[in-house]
């Protein structure tokens, strides 16, 4: 690679470090496709939002034959979850705490990106975040920092295989480093000002679990950090990334983030923008022509050396080999038929139903029977394909996909289905006289596509005025109502909703197979396997909640006025983090340690009992918490240590085992550097982060820092 770079002139090397647009889609407000004459120049490196065989065989032709120097672009798109075929949106695969199906979802969206030419995925999406306004929540894997760092290395596995250079995979990018998910009050693109403790112990992790697996490629957030943009910032990019976690792959800026540098505020022009981001350890610019306008000016300003822009070429360079492109520019087009297979398909259909929450059934109406009256499948999104991909879906394709109401009609073929499109009748008369002539209703609710993802941030996340009418009148006819709900995000509910609907499934958006998967569940062919990645809130006025809230000095207390509480609202979520119901129900018992003293550099293994108490197959996720009794810094009053997902028969019982490594207990201390301390740690294992439910076992750690040393001051 050094002897390429020697080759090339400041045009070509500045080419390889910008990342031009397709004509694909639109994901960002700069949207004029690239011209081939760049290409042909050697003035772009790497193109983005396009695909198809055909499509990526022209250009990458062009760069490879007809540029000077034939090198190979990459092809970077969003496929986060799926490329044809798509899986639910990434809050809701996460709830399936199931890390084989995230690792296998991954290689099966990447098998299918990289046979429509693409090379590099811009996911996974590692923003965890407590905040259901944010639209962006959609994309992420919910507010917990260890769920997050399961589900990056599980996906950057699934994207990048064991080789780059393999045809069916892709290059991995984890975004958005920062604290994107800690945008002031929701607002998509604000400012995030987060202490060092609360990156280190909520941001950064799954970040770091990233870069453990090898992930290619990091981007930076849109957003600042406490004044630093995320895209300019040395401590982050360089001190954190590069330094402390050894990060060699490639930096790529967010979509015009650089430019985006001068709105921010922290720089005056073209020039100075490209310098703060390459000096940070940008590579690779995205949509905004500041490396190619800016880095020339820059160079001349003697604000930047030629070694910095050529230690950045070298890396994307690299990456290129990495990928195999040198070897097979056209690498994986030719495989394009197995798109959208039934082994896809099927997949889709299994992730989507180990993704939906059932959050209430009672009095148990679910799973419906084969046999009795009608079944009135109803609401804005009964028929909704499209929607049912969600945001970022890729190269989804809305007549692929099977809707709530053809899934229904498939699954119950001994019940008539009845269903009133939404468009062109009176919700006021006919929906509820259909409601009356059915035994039971399903109404479809929740958000279209557009109303999660990106700029969408929602004030009011709930549901909109319209489907909250249609649900009074469908309760007003007395029949058991059925509440799917459809979201990017968890809606904050009427209390009139929330207490006459008998049952309320969260399916998310669930995919290309979103009606077969529905369909499944609401048999009981399959169960609901999802359990909550996030906090459903009561009421808006709660948000931020998140169940790993540090510990106060006064703790919520109804019995006290002086407590963490407020005079109008509870203080609990709606549903709890982990909170889902299946068909069956499990009893936990017997809590072990097997000693109650571990000390540093030991494993502990934790054991507990699990019985299906129920009459039925079925699953659930068994998790691990911890609880420090003291300790140098005021702890999250519980922090998720482990998960794992079992499944038993009627009256079976398991044990479950886990093992906790002394790294699990340390965090960062006063000075915020790791600290493991002596004294007693509480193990809590249960179904859901509710403290009360959990049952305790404690052990004396020890090995470890003492807290306050004796002869210290
Ligand atoms: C988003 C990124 C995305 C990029 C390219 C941006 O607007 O923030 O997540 O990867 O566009 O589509």
């Amino acid at each position: 690679m050094r002897a390429l770079l020697a080759r090339m002139t400041l045009d070509e090397k500045i080419g390889q470090l910008t990342m031009v647009t397709g004509s694909g889609t639109a994901t960002g407000p700069q949207t004029a496709p690239v011209s081939l004459a760049e290409i042909r120049v050697g003035r772009a490196g790497s193109i983005l939002n396009l695909w198809t065989p055909a499509a990526v065989r022209e250009v990458q032709r062009i760069a490879v034959e007809e540029s000077r120097l034939g090198i190979p672009l990459i092809v970077g798109f969003d496929v986060l979850h799926g490329h044809r075929t798509i899986f639910p949106v990434p809050l809701g695969e996460a709830a399936s705490f199931d890390t084989a199906l995230w690792e296998e979802t991954a290689a099966a969206a990447a098998e299918e990106a990289a046979s429509d030419g693409v090379s590099l995925t811009f996911a996974p999406m590692l923003d965890v975040t407590r905040d259901p306004r944010w639209g962006r929540i959609c994309e992420s894997p919910g507010e917990d920092a260890h769920v997050a760092a399961r589900f990056a290395e599980a996906k950057v596995k699934g994207f990048q295989g064991s080789a780059l250079a393999s045809s069916r995979h892709v290059a991995a990018t984890a975004k958005h480093l920062g604290a994107y998910g800690a945008v002031l009050a929701g607002r998509d693109y604000a400012s995030a000002d987060v202490s060092q403790r609360e990156l280190e112990e909520v941001h950064l992790p799954a970040f770091a679990s990233a870069v453990k697996a090898g992930v290619a490629a990091v981007m930076p957030s849109f957003i600042d950090i406490a004044g630093t943009p995320a895209t300019a910032s040395r401590p982050l990019l360089r001190g954190i990334l590069r330094d402390r976690w050894n990060f060699q792959g490639v930096v790529i800026s967010d979509y015009n983030a650089i430019a985006e540098l001068i709105t921010h505020g922290v720089a005056a022009d073209l020039a100075e923008a490209a310098t703060l981001a390459l000096r940070a350890g940008v590579d690779i610019d995205m949509m905004a022509g500041a490396y190619s306008r800016g880095l020339p000016v820059a160079l001349d300003r003697g604000l930047v050396a030629m070694a910095d822009i050529d230690t950045a070429v070298l890396r994307v360079l690299t990456l290129k080999d990495d990928l195999g492109l040198f070897a097979d520019p056209y690498r994986g087009l030719i495989t394009a038929s197995y798109s959208n297979g039934p082994r896809y398909r099927r997949l889709a259909k299994r992730a989507a139903a180990s993704s939906m929450v059932l959050l209430k059934n009672s009095p148990a109406v679910l799973p419906l029977s084969q046999h009795g009256g009608p079944i009135a499948v109803v609401g804005p999104l009964a028929h909704a394909p499209a929607d049912m991909l969600g945001p970022w879906a890729a190269a989804g394709r809305a007549e692929e996909g099977v809707s709530f109401l053809d899934g229904m009609r498939a699954a119950f073929p001994g019940r008539r289905i009845l269903h009133q499109p939404a468009a062109g009748f009176d919700p006021a008369t006919l929906v509820p006289a259909l409601a009356r002539e059915a035994g039971i209703v399903i109404f479809c609710a929740g958000e279209t596509r557009n109303m999660s993802g990106e700029a969408s941030s929602r004030g009011e996340p709930g549901l909109p005025m319209a489907q909250i009418q249609l649900a009074k009148n469908l309760l007003a006819a007395n029949n058991p109502l059925v509440l799917v709900l459809c979201s990017g995000r968890p809606l904050i509910l009427p209390p009139f909703l929330a207490e006459g609907a008998a049952a309320i499934l969260a399916a998310w958006f669930p995919g290309s197979e979103a009606g077969t998967a529905l369909g499944d569940v609401l048999s009981g062919g399959v169960e609901p396997g999802g359990r909550l990645p996030v906090s459903w809130p009561a009421s808006i006025g709660q948000i931020p909640i998140y169940y790993s809230e540090r510990r106060t000095g006064r703790p919520a207390n109804s019995a006290s006025h002086y407590s963490s509480k407020y005079l109008d609202i509870p203080a609990e979520p709606h549903f709890p983090f982990g909170h889902g119901l299946s068909y069956t129900a499990f009893r936990f018992d017997n809590l072990r340690t097997g000693r109650p003293v571990m000390a540093a550099g030991e494993t502990l293994e934790v054991a507990v009992d699990a019985s299906n108490i129920g009459d039925r197959n079925g699953g659930t996720i068994v998790m691990l918490f911890i609880q420090h009794q003291v300790a140098s810094v005021a702890r999250p009053v519980m922090e998720l240590k482990r998960f794992q997902r079992i499944e038993a028969a009627p009256q079976e019982k398991l044990t479950v085992t886990f093992r906790l490594g002394s790294n699990d207990l340390q965090f960062p201390g006063a000075d915020l550097e790791p600290v493991l301390e002596n004294g007693r740690i509480d193990i809590l294992v249960g179904q859901r982060a509710v403290e009360s439910e959990l049952l305790r076992a404690g052990i004396e750690l020890t090995g470890g820092q003492n807290r306050l040393p004796a002869g210290s001051r």
